[in-house]
């Protein structure tokens, strides 16, 4: 076997896709994150993602019709979100939640690109309810039915806190689902890809991915991101605090990257809104720490913030509780997953690479006196 071996498979190129790249900044489809950020919704950005071009009017109003009429769960599964034990993290209630949905889906077992297309946008309108209702049934609450005339970020707020959301507030919740919707062949994309690979289905593609994304090295940073200011406590602990953890060796959760060495674009254009929006709830102490924390990390190691530093602090501002953070992440990149899943399946090849062989070398069996 000719032997070609990078640890991580740091550098490996392992497909081809036409759905975004991080060679000239982060563009989904050829527009940058900035642009579609600053000047789209998240469901325009959905469905550029998902169709390959940016919708016209009529094509939007129907994407938002479907989505609308899509956004409710079976009474099954309703059920089952009040049954699984108030402890169960949300992460691993949504890896549930999406199997179960696939027994409801009628087009379950057909994977033509049409059909997935169609479970693509019905998964994107029923994750947010699933989300949302079972924070709601964990708290002692009955769940809010979507409301169709909402955009799918203001929906699921509303969802949540059965209380409208601020412009402003949709407008940056927008932003984060859009930075969160798409990003190349990141772990959990990959066992997507991986997954439907051997013909399998998109339920089970996307099941495997969110199990994938749950890992605090990917989007499970989020939560952890939280977790670490949320340890830090106030500005004056700052510096002795993170000057510690780098001397332990420690991992900043929510710094670092595979491919973005000098900064992830995400989070340089994530930190400007999120301050915007500390400012308006009175969070500036909670900056400032960040602040600290994030030159610390920089002048002593070079490591740049990722996007999930700042969106931890933009979700914790909005009130939201940490265990939603990844959740929130699933519910935005379910459609880049989905994407991928019907790019694989429209070109597909198993993937079954190799390993370098480290165990013992060939030996005779014994029986079981002789072992
Ligand atoms: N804090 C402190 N040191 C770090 C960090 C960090 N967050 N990230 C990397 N390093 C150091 C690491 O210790 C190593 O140092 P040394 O060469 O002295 O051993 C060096 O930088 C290279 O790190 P690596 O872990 O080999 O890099 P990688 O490309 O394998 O991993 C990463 C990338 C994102 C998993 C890693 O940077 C990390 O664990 N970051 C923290 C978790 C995180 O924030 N993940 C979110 C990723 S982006 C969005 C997403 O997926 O949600």
């Amino acid at each position: 076997m000719s032997e070609s071996y990078s640890p991580g498979l740091e550098g490996v190129v392992a497909g081809e896709t036409a759905i975004s790249t991080v060679e000239t900044g982060l563009t989904y489809r050829g527009y940058a994150i900035e642009d579609l950020a600053e000047h789209s919704t998240y469901e325009e950005v959905a469905y550029l993602v998902l169709y390959g071009e940016l919708p016209k009017a009529a094509e939007m109003a129907g994407f938002r019709q479907r989505l609308g009429a899509a956004a409710v769960v079976p009474a099954e599964l309703i059920e089952t979100l009040r049954r699984i034990p108030k402890a169960a993290p949300t992460m691993d209630v949504l890896r549930t939640a999406t199997s179960m949905l696939a027994h409801f889906e009628p087009e379950a077992a057909d994977s033509s690109h049409a059909a997935n297309t169609r479970k693509t946008e019905r998964l994107l309108a029923k994750l947010p309810v699933v989300v949302a209702a079972r924070q709601r049934l964990k708290s002692g609450l009955e769940p809010v039915a979507a409301d169709a005339s909402l955009t799918l970020p203001a929906n699921l707020l509303w969802m949540l806190r059965g209380q409208k959301p601020s412009e402003k507030g949709v407008k940056a919740m927008d932003a984060s689902f859009i930075l969160y919707a798409e990003h190349e062949f990141n772990a959990s994309t990959f066992t997507a890809r991986c997954a439907v690979s051997t013909q399998s289905d998109l339920h089970s593609g996307i099941t495997a991915a969110i199990g994938a994304l749950k890992g605090p090295l990917h989007g499970g940073a989020n939560e952890a991101a939280l977790g670490v200011l949320e340890e830090v406590g106030s500005v004056e602990r700052a510096e002795s605090w993170v000057r510690g953890a780098l001397a332990k060796k420690q991992k900043i959760m929510g710094f670092g990257h595979r491919v973005y060495k000098d900064g992830d674009p995400r989070a340089v254009y994530l930190k400007r809104l999120t301050a915007a929006v500390a400012a308006e709830t009175g969070h500036q102490d909670f900056e400032k720490m960040a602040d600290i924390i994030e030159s610390i990390v920089w002048s002593e190691k070079r490591i740049p913030p990722n996007v999930d530093w700042p969106c931890a602090r933009l979700y914790h501002y909005f009130g939201l509780p940490k265990d939603l953070y990844t959740p929130l992440f699933v519910v935005a990149r379910v459609v880049g997953w989905s994407a991928h899943i019907i790019e694989q399946l429209d070109n597909n090849r198993i993937m079954r690479p190799r390993s370098i062989y480290k165990g013992p070398a060939l030996r005779k069996w014994k029986p079981e006196g002789e072992r």
